[in-house]
């Protein structure tokens, strides 16, 4: 059972989600201020008693300012007498840079992981990318849980789109989708990805189930090239009708055009991300993992 001295802290852009979660934990929700200097500099401000287990609810992306604010609050919260903070993070982030893919570059997961490790108790995220290691916890030094989205999603076909063909594009997802598609009790396909570039993606599918209607479902839309490649393949393998359901809904500019242009009628998001697109709520799976071990 969470404890009663926890308490939910968010900064003020993150409050929908951060309430969700806390009413669902049947916690207090509280809002971190944040102080802005003339020179651009911020400081986020724990106004009120953080707790003993104080649990930041924070929709993180890839800005280095919004990932700087959550370092901070951190501290303050810790400072303001915290002995705990965990890290509420539906999206974790820089964790799809997980090597060396040409020579010069970092390893991003790796960076972003020891800094979250050093500053909280606990990470708690949605489907982190983790397509070459196991468990978040070998990249994030502190209680690390992944929560799958998959139950939700599962429902959300089962109830709406109940015998689509649910489909993943590339291979890395083949046991996730083949999970969803089990929970929701339908057929999966998995495609076969080749990533030219940052917008240029191409996906092929084999032989797949008579299905006059698919769901391509994916972790993450950035370019929207994934999801546009995996519908265009679709298409040319005879399914006509096709949605996409997708966790982390980043959208870069140009993306849902993209991703229409490819002939997909409905765009839908997991609310990991604010976006119009938001259909599917996992507030109740953080509410759930924070319950079970804090
Ligand atoms: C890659 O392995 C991920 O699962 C996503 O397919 C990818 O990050 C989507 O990116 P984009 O929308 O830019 O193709």
């Amino acid at each position: 059972m969470t404890s009663r001295a926890a308490r939910v802290h968010c900064f003020p852009r993150d409050a929908r989600l951060a309430r969700r979660v806390a009413a669902r934990a049947g916690l207090a929700c509280a809002k971190i201020r944040v102080h802005r200097f003339p020179d651009g500099e911020s400081m986020p401000l724990v106004a009120s008693a953080p707790g003993k287990n104080a649990i930041l609810v924070r929709a993180l992306d890839g800005q280095g300012a919004n990932l700087f604010d959550t370092l901070l609050a951190a501290d303050a919260l810790r400072r303001a007498g915290a002995r705990r903070v965990t890290l509420v993070a539906p999206y974790l982030p820089y964790m799809r840079q997980d090597k060396v893919f040409r020579p010069g570059e970092p390893i991003s997961q790796r960076v972003i992981g020891d800094l979250l490790g050093r500053s909280f108790d606990r990470v708690i995220t949605v489907e982190p990318h983790l397509h070459r290691i196991a468990r978040l916890g070998e990249v994030v030094a502190c209680q690390a849980d992944s929560i799958t989205a998959a139950p939700a999603i599962a429902e959300w076909v089962k109830r709406n789109r109940r015998d689509s063909l649910v489909a993943g594009p590339d291979a890395e997802s083949r046991s996730w989708i083949e999970s969803i598609a089990r929970q929701a009790d339908t057929a999966s396909a998995v495609g076969v990805k080749h990533r030219d570039s940052d917008r240029r993606v191409r996906v092929r599918f084999a032989a797949l189930a008579r299905r006059s209607r698919a769901i391509i479902v994916d972790d993450i839309a950035s370019s929207g090239a994934t999801l546009a490649a995996a519908a265009r393949a679709l298409r040319t393998r005879g399914i006509a009708a096709i949605d996409v359901i997708v966790v982390h809904a980043i959208f870069a500019p140009g993306a849902i055009a993209r991703i229409r242009r490819a002939g997909v009628r409905r765009i839908i998001s997991c609310d990991t991300i604010r976006h119009p697109t938001n259909a599917i709520s996992i507030a109740p799976l953080l509410a759930a993992a924070l319950e079970r071990k804090t």
